[in-house]
């Protein structure tokens, strides 16, 4: 019998798998080097390319001659460069290629290495390609459900716990002049750049960042007085981290609750648990490769299930569970 199934042999024979694999890091090297902001209209030459991006001539026309094979560029009267349509899809998308080959990539080189689980995976994931990889994916459609909600919740400050590179809590406050917020983050990384965009975008005078475990933030914190004041909480694509500690699962509301005294609404946004038949099945982008680095840092993806009970047993009122984006991920608005 075949041990390759019909199935798998569309999607994943050796040779496609190989190109695929091959195709993610160009794809992920072009966005390094600022390929797709100069190639998209009107056509450049490859001088101007390699003047643009700083790089050696034989190397950028190795890099485009793998790209324009692998479909994402078309070529020119030999010298001059254009993305092709299957490029700008891949720009579009370009946060999926941040997540799994710049944040992820070496996690994933080496997971035979950490089958064992005696080697931990601390190191192996670049947090702040973690940041700029999920604030990438899907922004626009989630940034449009925030809109129409936070347009009619009224508020006057906003905190949103694992900003990341902070830029929703920038479009938030762009979008809502005259409000405050807050950006919490764990990570250095994440809190460096979101200090960078809040600079840039001349908010430094409305936002906050504190650089913190949001567990670790209890009523003697010296930044209570501004937390006090929070009537909107927002969390996206960080919740399950905090859901996977057994021992706050049960508490994670009422601590929120601590920090936050006065919070109306929290809104959550989260990839969760797909069903195995059907990533195997339809194969969406995002999930497999999201559960099993999961799974190698143990943590474990809960379930819509889960979610919606947990929220309920916290006292909150699921106003809506809005599906976005990758398979499985939703915006939560809870209200308390
Ligand atoms: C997947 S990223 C999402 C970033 C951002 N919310 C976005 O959607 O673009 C998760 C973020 O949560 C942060 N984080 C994880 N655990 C945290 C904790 N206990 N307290 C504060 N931040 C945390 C990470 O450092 C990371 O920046």
């Amino acid at each position: 019998m075949n041990v390759v199934t019909e199935q798998t042999k569309l999607t994943h024979d050796p040779q496609t798998l190989f190109n695929h694999y091959l195709g993610a890091n160009v794809v992920y090297a072009f966005h390094q080097i600022g390929l797709f902001d100069i190639v998209s209209n009107p056509k450049v030459s490859i001088t101007e390319i390699a003047r643009k991006t700083g790089s050696e001539i034989g190397r950028l026309q190795a890099l485009l001659q793998a790209g324009e094979i692998l479909g994402y560029v078309n070529r020119y009267q030999d010298d001059f460069i254009q993305l092709s349509l299957l490029g700008e899809e891949m720009r579009k998308q370009i946060g999926y290629f941040i997540w799994s080959v710049g944040a992820y990539g070496d996690m994933l080189r080496r997971l035979g290495d950490l089958h064992t689980g005696e080697q931990g995976t601390s190191g192996l994931r670049d947090e702040g390609k973690v940041a700029l990889g999920s604030d990438l994916m899907n922004s626009d459609l989630l940034e449009n459900l925030l809109r129409e909600i936070l347009d009619s919740i009224p508020f006057q400050s906003i905190c949103d716990f694992g900003c990341g590179n902070g830029r929703k809590l920038i479009n938030m406050l762009k979008r809502y002049p005259e409000r405050r917020g807050i950006g919490i983050d764990i990570s250095s990384d994440a809190i460096v750049l979101a200090q960078q965009n809040i600079k840039q975008h001349g908010l430094s005078e409305r936002a906050a960042l504190l650089h913190a475990n949001i567990l670790d933030i209890n009523a003697s914190h010296k930044d209570m007085e501004l937390l006090n004041e929070v009537e909107v909480v927002t969390s996206f694509m960080m919740l399950h981290d905090l859901f996977n500690i057994p021992e706050i699962r049960e508490t994670l509301f009422d601590r929120l609750r601590n920090v936050f005294p006065k919070v109306k609404y929290f809104l959550i946004s989260d990839t969760l648990q797909t069903p195995i038949s059907y990533m195997k099945e339809k194969l969406p982008i995002f999930n497999v490769g999201f559960e099993l680095v999961h799974a190698f840092m143990d943590v474990n993806i809960p379930t819509k299930e889960e979610y919606d009970l947990a929220f309920q047993k916290a006292g909150l009122t699921i106003e809506q569970c809005i599906p976005f984006g990758p398979t499985s991920t939703y915006l939560y608005v809870l209200k308390t």
